[in-house]
């Protein structure tokens, strides 16, 4: 089969590396990919949100099956369009994937359906969210509505943090319509873990837990970021914590989308939050999750193609996934100096080439090439994941790579596995 990859970011190259690596699979193009991507797939320069010369490229070039990494295609209708146009694709219709494109639209889902999750308002007018906040105790979670590349919520320890996050978004617009609308929730406290599963708008099956450094720096401390690195399996999160999650969190809501006519097929992502035995849902992903993907799919010893397509002929009950037994994986995401502020793109990367170890792979996010030269272009940069018998083994190796590979003002976690080991 020949496969086009939408996308061009850490996930999408874990995505066509695994790919690649399938028996159904003989070709992989990739939209726009990046440098890492192009030594697996034939990169195409068609940005992700271009829907229409996406599908005409896969009509012209023979294109046998598509799948969509990001979240603004899926939003935007890409697989609807597919569909229309009889052309094989991966992942939710529009409505499916407004339980990432819309918190208002997930929150009333999850209530809706009594999928526990944090307590929330929204509001439409700025007065009226900042009138809530002057009479409630925080800290509170202020987030825009729909999608603001993983920057639209705020966690407020004061009143004046509150309304400054609530007139960003909605008089200031700093995320344009999808600040239109914002919710303010309930601060849950407690450790995150995400769960991404497999379904084909009936069966869900679960990939391994992972989670996700959010934080600049070492320690949890400075500004969210898109996630400086992941560990998974989560050693903290027992088989029967996932078992109640899937029951009460992940097949309601595929029950649930299927019930109001818009059935999820693809991959869902649970963003929860675990607090003794007790879990919430702090939201949902309509795709695979950056970094988490990276540290996941080396874990997964099934063919992803062949899964792919088990859900595209709503067949996934009869799918046996294989996981990797007792191996765990470290990600370290290898940044721009300044991320997630402003940085400087265009730095020679160097050392790729002295990586040679089969339980390591450098997924490439933000690269480019320029000549013979692979350079940064963008703030995450590249994905180093290794896996091992254990987290602390595979932390050691995932780290003895990024010792050899540098650019000018490279930035990384140096804590990344620890606090699991
Ligand atoms: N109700 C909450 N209580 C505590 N922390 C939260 C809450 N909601 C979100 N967070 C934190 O903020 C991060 C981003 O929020 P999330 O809802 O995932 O939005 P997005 O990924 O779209 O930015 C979460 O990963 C979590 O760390
Ligand atoms: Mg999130």
């Amino acid at each position: 089969m020949k496969i086009l990859v939408v996308g061009g970011g850490g996930k999408e190259h874990a995505i066509v590396w695994k790919l690649s690596q399938s028996r159904f699979v003989e070709k992989v193009y990739c939209a726009p990919g990046n440098a890492g991507i192009a030594r697996l797939a034939e990169n195409v320069n068609i940005a992700d949100t271009d829907i229409r010369n996406l599908a005409s490229f896969v009509e012209k070039n023979g294109v046998d099956f598509t799948v969509v990494g990001p979240e603004a295609p899926l939003s935007e209708g890409i697989v609807d369009y597919f569909n229309d146009r009889k052309l094989n694709i991966f992942g939710p219709t529009r409505k499916a994937a407004l339980i990432e494109s819309s918190k208002i639209f997930a929150k009333d889902f999850m209530k809706e359906f009594r999928i526990p999750t944090a307590s929330f308002v929204s509001f439409d007018r700025a007065e009226d969210a900042i009138h809530f906040l002057e009479h409630h105790s925080l800290p509170l979670v202020i987030k825009a509505d729909g999608l603001a590349s993983g920057k639209g919520a705020t966690i407020a320890d004061t009143l004046e943090e509150a309304k400054d996050a609530v007139r960003r978004a909605m008089i200031e617009r700093a995320w344009g319509e999808a600040g239109r609308r914002i919710i303010i929730e309930e601060f849950l406290p407690g450790h995150e873990v995400s769960l991404l599963a497999f379904t084909d708008g009936k069966t869900v099956l679960p990939m391994v837990t992972s989670t996700e450094y959010k934080r600049v720096s070492d320690g949890g401390h400075g500004p969210n970021t898109g996630g400086m690195g992941t560990i998974a399996p989560n050693p903290n999160v027992d088989k029967k914590t996932v078992d109640r999650i899937v029951e009460e969190v992940l097949k309601p809501t595929v029950d649930g989308l299927r019930y109001r006519g818009s059935p999820f097929k693809g991959v869902l992502y649970a963003g929860i939050m675990i607090r003794e035995n007790d879990f919430k849902v702090l939201e949902f992903n309509c795709r695979f999750g950056d970094p988490e993907t990276q540290a996941v799919l080396p874990l997964l010893e099934s063919d992803l193609m062949e899964i792919m397509l088990h859900i595209h002929h709503d067949r996934l009950e009869e799918a046996e996934i294989k996981w990797k037994e007792n191996i765990f994986s470290v990600c370290v995401i290898m940044a721009s100096g300044g991320y997630p502020k402003r940085y400087k793109k265009g730095f020679q990367i160097k050392g790729l080439d002295k990586i040679n170890d089969n339980q390591t792979v450098v997924f490439h996010a933000g690269t480019t090439r320029v000549g013979e030269k692979i350079v940064t272009d963008g703030g995450r940069v590249l994905a180093i994941t290794s896996w091992d018998k254990n987290l602390k083994a595979a932390r050691d190796r995932a780290y003895r790579a990024v010792e050899k590979i540098s650019w000018e003002k490279e930035y990384h976690r140096k804590d990344i596995g620890i606090g699991f080991i």
